[in-house]
């Protein structure tokens, strides 16, 4: 309820500062983070114009090898992948994740794998077409799933991306055996790793298939290739363990 009344009162600040109103029916509403190390840190709702704004999310890894997001409304063309800067050290600091999204209202609180206190970290996102017990099939936007399923003890959170030539991507999304996520993880490090400023070259292509694997509260929402990607650069500044699958905690 807080961060609802909250947003009432930045939009009525926002329509007032910005001296333009935005229709009703083009507002979106983003959540902002300005430094923060969790969620719970974001408590208040910023007011974006959808026809030029997006919502983004970013993660930062700052000098002090910490983790921190920023968040909020952005101009929809510096949402573009190529306008990007994701393993740049800018000033000390490294973005290890940036992304954007306007299909919903809040859409951003799931961005970048950034944690929340509520979050029930036995549970994992569900959307899997080859899953008997799974409500939700495979999607075609990250931004579709959203079903929560509970995963056993000697489980982590897996998503995986699909591509076959002449279909559209396919997203999914489910529990996987640690182990196994483990050795998915090394390999796609290596892959990254050997990849690393040579992206699209001879072996170093789209891949077709992606697997994955976290095992952090609200890690498990993205594309694979941004969430591998985003877990490589935490990696490497020894932020992220590929024992836990976890990242270790800054604060
Ligand atoms: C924002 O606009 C997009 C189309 O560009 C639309 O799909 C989406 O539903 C809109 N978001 C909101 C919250 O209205
Ligand atoms: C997580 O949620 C599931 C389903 O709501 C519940 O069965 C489980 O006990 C919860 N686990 C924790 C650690 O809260
Ligand atoms: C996955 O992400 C969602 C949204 O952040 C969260 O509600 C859920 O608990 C997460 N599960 C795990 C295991 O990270």
């Amino acid at each position: 309820m807080h961060w609802q009344a909250t947003a009432l009162i930045s939009l009525i600040t926002v329509l007032s500062v910005a001296g333009q109103i935005i229709p009703y029916q083009n507002i979106i509403r983003c959540r902002a983070c300005n430094n923060a190390v969790t969620l719970d840190d974001c408590s208040t709702l910023t007011v974006c114009d959808n026809r030029t704004e997006m919502c983004y999310m970013e993660e930062i890894i700052t000098a002090s090898f910490t983790i921190l997001y920023r968040g909020g409304c952005r101009a929809r063309q510096h949402c573009n992948p190529s306008t990007q800067s994701i393993g740049r050290r800018n000033s000390l600091e490294l973005t290890s994740c940036s992304e954007c999204c306007s299909l919903n209202n809040d859409c951003n609180h799931r961005l970048c794998g950034i944690r929340s206190s509520l979050v029930n970290v036995s549970q994992c996102y569900h959307c899997d077409s080859s899953a008997a017990g799974s409500t939700q099939s495979d999607v075609m936007n990250p931004e579709d799933c959203v079903t929560l399923t509970t995963c056993d003890a000697n489980e982590v959170c897996q998503a995986e991306t699909h591509y076959r030539p002449g279909l559209s991507l396919t997203f999914r999304y489910g529990c996987q055996n640690i182990n196994m996520c483990k050795l998915l993880m090394k390999r796609a490090f290596e892959h990254l790793q050997e990849c690393d400023g040579r992206e699209g070259t001879e072996g170093c292509q789209f891949q077709s298939t992606c697997y994955a694997c976290c095992a952090d509260g609200g890690c498990n929402y993205s594309d694979c290739s941004s969430l591998q990607k985003r877990l490589y650069q935490l990696y490497k500044n020894q932020l992220f363990s590929l024992d836990t699958l976890s990242t270790r905690s800054s604060g």
